[in-house]
């Protein structure tokens, strides 16, 4: 591969703006914001850089083909013409992925067996052999984008999605996406200047994406495999020339501070942060927010409080009311931002918020809003 190469990162419902920022800054060209993706432009050594750097990517996707056609013959035609073979091998297994807009066929899945039948007919015809399907783990994953006539063809380059950064090996309940708590830190406007608290820390997320960024980790540092991997162009000196761009701090000068109200979910939060060998920096301890009072300030706290949707909680209004409670008496001095899609809820906090930003848990909208807690914060 020389030259440019159109490549597209895929991500999360708001975080379209922050991820093109963060691109942009790892060198892609002609950047272009598109509904939950980014569109940009770079050679091979940028697919690579885009998918250990970018913490607000959950994959990336090479361009590889791109057409017009009139019917499911030309189609079928179109894909049979992209030389699959320069990519994989016929004991490579492969996986077609369709979203589609307009009518050109009956249904996505229908696209998706035409398409894995052109590339398989080509090698059939070429090597008398044809390579076989695996939908839930392929060598090879093939996206195909259909809007009306025009189609697009590209290989998935990130394999599993970003946002499994590799750390976790303990599951939360109701754990945020890596991607989402990554985008919390950013959209915070936390320097990395202060100590850094999450209150309600669950399985740690936060606070490990937090202490990723200030320590400037790689989002793919402890990520085994990436879907290029299995390229038959897959250049290994070049991808530990980029692994070997990260320019980690030996440390900074302030504390990740993170506690909950379960001794289950402080266990499964200490075992995240040493995966990630990050326990010099994140102190955990058990403690409900009502008894957790930072160690210095200013601080900021990001966290993500039950939203009363997943967790059982018997008055969720109340319990906002003992966040708010919380805030004003025990964290003076501090900037306090929580993501919540429960809005009821977040009024009884008491405070107005300075900021409300709209971002996505999953599939739940939610506002990630600011408070700054100067000592003697009021009720409204
Ligand atoms: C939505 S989960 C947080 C998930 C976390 N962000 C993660 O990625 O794993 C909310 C957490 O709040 C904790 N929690 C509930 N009430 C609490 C309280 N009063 N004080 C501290 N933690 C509390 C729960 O135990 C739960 O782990």
């Amino acid at each position: 591969m020389q030259g440019k190469e159109k490549f597209v990162a895929k991500t999360y419902a708001g975080l379209e703006q922050i991820l093109k920022e963060e691109l942009e800054q790892l060198g892609a060209e002609n950047c272009r914001i598109g509904t939950r993706a980014v569109e940009f432009e770079g050679d091979m050594s940028m697919l690579y850089r885009a998918n250990y750097f970018c913490r607000f990517a959950l994959r990336i996707l090479w361009q590889v083909h791109q057409f017009t056609f009139r019917d499911n013959n030309q189609f079928y035609e179109e894909i049979y013409k992209y030389p699959a073979e320069e990519i994989m091998s016929v004991h490579n297994t492969l996986a077609f992925n369709v979203t589609m807009s307009g009518n050109m066929f009956k249904t996505p899945l229908y696209a998706a067996l035409l398409a894995k039948d052109a590339v398989c007919d080509r090698f059939r015809e070429k090597f008398d052999e044809r390579p076989s399907v695996n939908k839930d783990n392929p060598d090879i994953q093939f996206n195909i984008h259909i809007f009306n006539n025009n189609a697009a063809l590209y290989l998935d380059a990130s394999g599993e999605s970003l946002h499994k950064r590799g750390y976790r090996v303990s599951s939360h309940p109701a754990q945020i996406s890596e991607v989402v708590a990554a985008a919390m830190v950013k959209l915070s406007g936390w320097k990395h200047d202060c100590d850094l608290i999450d209150p309600m820390c669950g399985s740690g997320t936060i606070l490990i994406e937090a202490a990723m960024s200030a320590l400037n980790i790689p989002a793919g540092f402890y990520r085994e495999k990436y879907g290029f991997f299995n390229w038959k162009n897959f250049d290994r000196k070049l991808w530990e020339k980029i692994v070997n761009e990260a320019d980690i701090k030996d440390d900074v000068p302030i504390n990740f501070y993170g506690s909950d109200i379960s001794t289950r979910f402080i266990g499964m939060a200490k075992a995240n942060v040493q995966e990630a060998r990050l326990s010099d920096f994140v102190r955990l301890q058990r403690c409900a927010m009502s008894e957790s009072a930072p160690k210095r300030t200013p601080a900021y706290l990001i966290f993500n409080p039950p939203y009363g949707e997943r967790l059982d909680m018997e008055d969720i209004e109340d319990f906002y009311k003992q966040i708010g409670n919380s805030l004003k008496q025990k964290f003076a001095g501090c900037t306090a931002f929580l993501i919540s899609s429960n809005m009821e809820a977040v009024k009884r906090i008491g405070l107005h918020p300075s900021k409300k930003t709209t971002l996505y848990n999953g599939a739940l909208e939610c506002k990630f809003l600011r408070y700054d807690l100067y000592a003697g914060s009021k009720a409204k």
